[in-house]
């Protein structure tokens, strides 16, 4: 099995790891420390699991780039996973799920699972949590279960939720800041996914190409950088109420 996936502030990928369990044959890589550059086929009858985190309910942009460009397939089975931050994913899965067939994947079966909102942290926090991580396991069990009888001459498209056209996706207004607690390690500017932290300055962000992942928040050691002010306080107050009520794990096959 091999599991792709992108996962600047960590949620990703342990709802990844936590859909696969503890296999023994797992080749795992992420796109944020290792992003695709050159064309991947993945070996016959490999299956992959394939998780983003949802932006703006679709998957990220840079990794639509990336994955369509470089990631092939000849009839193998795909698992497509979405882990949004408990608004609404949107039509991110079948967005997912139109690029890998449209890359010569088979999807056998999608999931969009609830986490921890990585802008608004105050919403899911704390998921995903024991309940969540049970329906991961399902989730990997039933994949397996599939995957034991897939036939690639046999695939039909599964029905995955969400709209064609997808709705487009609208960019975040708000991007960290950085503030004197800076000491000048440079962790954010080297794994910035977009560049668009400057090494000479790495107090600054480039507006117009930071996508607002997050990766340097979660990676700084010293916490110089966040998402703060108070026009983005009153929108995280709004948001907090939007999304209060739990939203469950959806599965599809
Ligand atoms: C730029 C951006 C846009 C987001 N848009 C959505 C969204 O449309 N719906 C939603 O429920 N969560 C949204 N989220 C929250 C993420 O999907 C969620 O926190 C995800 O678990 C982050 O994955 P990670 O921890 O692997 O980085 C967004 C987060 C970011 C950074």
């Amino acid at each position: 099995m091999t599991s792709i996936f992108f996962s600047p502030r960590g949620t990703t990928k342990k709802t990844a790891r936590a859909i696969l369990g503890h296999q023994e044959k797992v080749l795992e890589r992420d796109l944020l420390g290792r992003p695709l550059t050159e064309e991947w086929t993945l070996p016959a009858g490999e299956p992959v699991l394939v998780s983003m985190p949802v932006y703006a309910g679709r998957i990220p942009s840079i990794c639509r780039e990336m994955l369509l460009a470089h990631l092939k397939g000849h009839g193998n089975p795909a698992i497509a996973v979405a882990v949004y931050g408990n608004r609404d994913y949107d039509d991110a899965l079948v967005e997912l799920q139109d690029l890998l067939e449209e890359n010569g994947f088979c999807v056998i079966a999608g999931a969009a699972f609830v986490a921890q909102h990585s802008i608004f942290t105050k919403v899911a926090a704390g998921r995903p949590d024991e309940d969540d991580r049970r329906r991961m396991a399902e989730f990997g069990a039933m994949c397996r279960e599939k995957l034991s009888g897939f036939d690639p001459d046999a695939h039909t498209p599964i029905h995955i939720k969400g709209n064609r056209p997808y709705k487009k996706a609208k960019g975040v207004p708000f991007q960290p800041e950085c503030n004197q607690n800076c000491m000048k390690c440079y962790a954010c500017a080297k794994n910035c996914p977009t560049h668009s932290i400057p090494l000479e300055t790495p107090w600054l962000t480039r507006t117009d190409t930071c996508i607002s992942c997050g990766a340097c928040i979660y990676l700084c050691p010293t916490q110089a950088r966040g998402y703060r002010g108070p026009v983005f306080e009153v929108a995280a107050k709004g948001f907090e109420a939007m999304c209060a009520k739990r939203r469950e794990p959806e599965l599809f096959f």
